[in-house]
C-alpha cells in the first residue's frame, strides 16, 4: 500500500472529507453491529500507535459486555515527547478522520460520551477541533440519533496543561478528572475501571483515524498492506540532521535507508549518519549500520535492540556528542517526572546530575559505571514506563559510545572543543 489514507490532501474541511468518502464507515459500521466492528478492527491487526502497539481490537473488546452505566472513549493527543510531531500533522490535515474513528470506535464499546485529550500547547489545532467538532455535529455525525440509528455519541475537548506525563493514559484519566496527572497502578485497566471509575478505552490520534479506512475497504485489505506484523501506514515524523525533516506517512516495514534517502533526501548538507533513535526520544538508539540494515516496522526494530515507539524518527550525524544529548534526554525526563515513584524521581534527576557534571568536565572516571547502574536500576521498577524512557536511551548510548563517555570522564569535554561537537 503506497497510497495515503491519514495525510490525504486537501480532505481538512468537513465538504470535502465527505466528498472523498468520509463519514460513509460511520454509517456502515452502524448498520453491521459493535460485535461485528470490533471483529473486523481485530482482523485487521491495527496496533495502537501511541507506542506500545497494543492491538487495537483486543483492547476494544476487553470492555466488559455487560458493564452498567456509562462508558467513554479518548483519544490521546498529548504528543509532548520529543520529537514527536505527527499527531500535530493529523489533527491539522484530516481532523474528521479523528472524529470518526472516535464515532466508530465509540458505537464499538458502547459509549456515548468521547474526549480528546489534547496538548496545551497546541491552540491553533485546539480552536481548529473546536470548528471541526461543531461542523461534524451541525451535519448529523456528531450528536443524538446519529443518522437515525439510536447511537448518541458527542465529543468534548480537554486541552492538557503541558505536563508530558498526562499522555499516559491513567495519568491523563487523572487529569480529566481534575486530579493531578499521575499514572495509576494498573490493574485495573482503563477498559474495565477508567475515566470516572467507568470501562474506557484510550487510543491514540493516529489509531483512531486508521479506523474509518478499515471500516470502508474492509479488515483483510489493511492486513495485507504494511509489513505481517505490523499491518497499515504509519506516521513517522523525523527530525534531526536530515535535509527534508518533516511527516511521512508511509507503508509499515519500509525501510529505514529509503526513509532517509529518498523520503527525507538524505542526511543534511552531505553530513554522515552517526545514530537514529528510531522510535523518539525514548527509545534505544541504532548506530549508523544497525539503522540501514532495519526495516521500520514492531518486529524488526524490536529484533535490532530497538522500538518502533510513536514513530519519532530522531537522526543523528556524526560529530554530535552523544553525551550532550543524553544530557537533554535527561533534563526533560527529571523535569516531567511526577516523582511519584522513587525509582524515577531520584533515578532521573542522578542520571541528570551525573551527565551535567561529565558534560562540564567536573566528571570522574567512575561516573559513567555509576550512570550506567543507576540506569539498570531504573528500568521495569516504576508505576509507568517513564524512569524506562531515560533509561532505555541511555544504556544504549553507554554500551555502543563507550569512549565518548569514557573521554567525557577523563575531562576531554565536547565542551571544550566548541559545545555539541566532537574534538
Ligand atoms: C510517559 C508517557 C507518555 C505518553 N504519552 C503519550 C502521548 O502523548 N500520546 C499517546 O497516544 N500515547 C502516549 N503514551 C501511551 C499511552 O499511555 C497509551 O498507551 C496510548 O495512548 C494508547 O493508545 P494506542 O493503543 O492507540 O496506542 C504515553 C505513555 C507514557 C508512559
Amino acid at each position: 500500500m503506497n497510497e495515503r489514507t491519514l495525510l490525504r490532501d486537501n480532505v481538512a474541511d468537513i465538504a470535502a472529507y465527505f466528498a472523498a468518502g468520509g463519514w460513509r464507515p460511520l454509517k456502515k459500521a452502524l448498520s453491521m453491529g459493535r460485535a461485528a466492528v470490533i471483529a473486523e478492527v481485530t482482523a485487521s491487526g491495527l496496533r495502537g500507535r501511541g507506542g506500545a502497539g497494543f492491538p487495537t481490537g483486543r483492547k476494544w473488546s476487553f470492555v466488559p459486555q455487560d458493564a452498567q452505566g456509562p462508558r467513554y472513549l479518548v483519544c490521546n493527543a498529548d504528543e509532548g515527547e520529543p520529537g514527536a510531531f505527527k499527531d500535530r500533522e493529523l489533527l491539522r490535515r484530516n481532523p474528521q478522520a479523528v472524529l470518526e474513528g472516535m464515532a466508530i470506535a465509540g458505537y464499538a464499546i458502547g459509549a456515548s460520551l468521547g474526549y480528546i485529550y489534547i496538548r496545551g500547547e497546541f491552540s491553533a489545532e485546539a480552536e481548529f477541533l473546536t470548528a471541526a467538532i461543531t461542523a461534524a455535529r451541525a451535519k448529523g455525525f456528531l450528536g443524538a440519533n446519529i443518522l437515525g440509528s439510536g447511537f448518541d455519541f458527542d465529543i468534548h475537548l480537554h486541552r492538557g496543561a503541558g505536563a508530558y506525563i498526562c499522555g499516559e493514559e491513567t495519568a491523563l484519566l487523572s487529569s480529566i478528572e481534575g486530579l493531578r496527572g499521575q499514572p495509576r497502578l494498573k490493574p485495573p485497566f482503563p477498559a474495565v475501571k477508567g475515566l470516572f471509575g467507568a470501562p474506557t478505552v484510550v487510543n491514540n490520534a493516529e489509531t483512531l483515524a486508521a479506523v474509518p479506512s478499515i471500516l470502508e475497504r474492509g479488515a483483510a485489505w489493511y492486513a495485507s498492506t504494511g509489513s505481517p506484523d505490523s499491518p497499515g501506514t504509519k506516521l513517522f515524523c523525523v527530525s534531526g540532521a536530515v535535509n527534508r525533516p518533516g511527516v511521512y506517512e508511509l507503508p509499515l516495514g519500509v525501510p529505514f535507508r529509503e526513509l532517509l534517502e529518498t523520503h527525507c533526501g538524505g542526511m543534511k548538507d552531505g553530513r554522515k549518519l552517526k545514530a537514529v533513535l528510531p522510535g523518539g526520544a525514548s527509545s534505544p538508539a541504532l548506530t549508523a549500520a544497525e539503522a540501514m540494515a532495519v526495516n521500520m516496522d514492531y518486529a524488526s526494530l524490536a529484533a535490532a535492540g530497538s522500538m518502533l515507539g510513536s514513530g519519532a524518527v530522531i537522526v543523528i550525524e556524526e560529530g554530535r556528542c552523544m553525551v550532550e544529548l543524553l544530557g537533554v534526554l535527561a533534563r526533560f525526563y527529571r523535569h516531567e517526572s511526577c516523582g511519584q515513584c522513587a525509582p524515577c524521581r531520584e533515578g532521573c534527576a542522578w542520571a541528570d546530575k551525573l551527565l551535567a557534571g561529565l558534560e562540564a568536565g567536573r566528571g570522574r572516571p567512575s561516573d559513567v559505571e555509576t550512570l550506567r547502574s543507576c540506569a539498570a536500576a531504573m528500568t521495569g521498577r516504576t508505576i509507568c514506563p517513564l524512569a524506562d524512557s531515560l533509561a532505555l536511551p541511555a544504556l544504549s548510548f553507554i554500551s555502543k559510545f563507550r569512549a565518548e563517555f569514557d573521554a567525557h570522564a577523563a575531562g576531554r569535554t565536547c565542551r571544550a572543543a566548541g559545545g555539541g561537537r566532537l574534538a
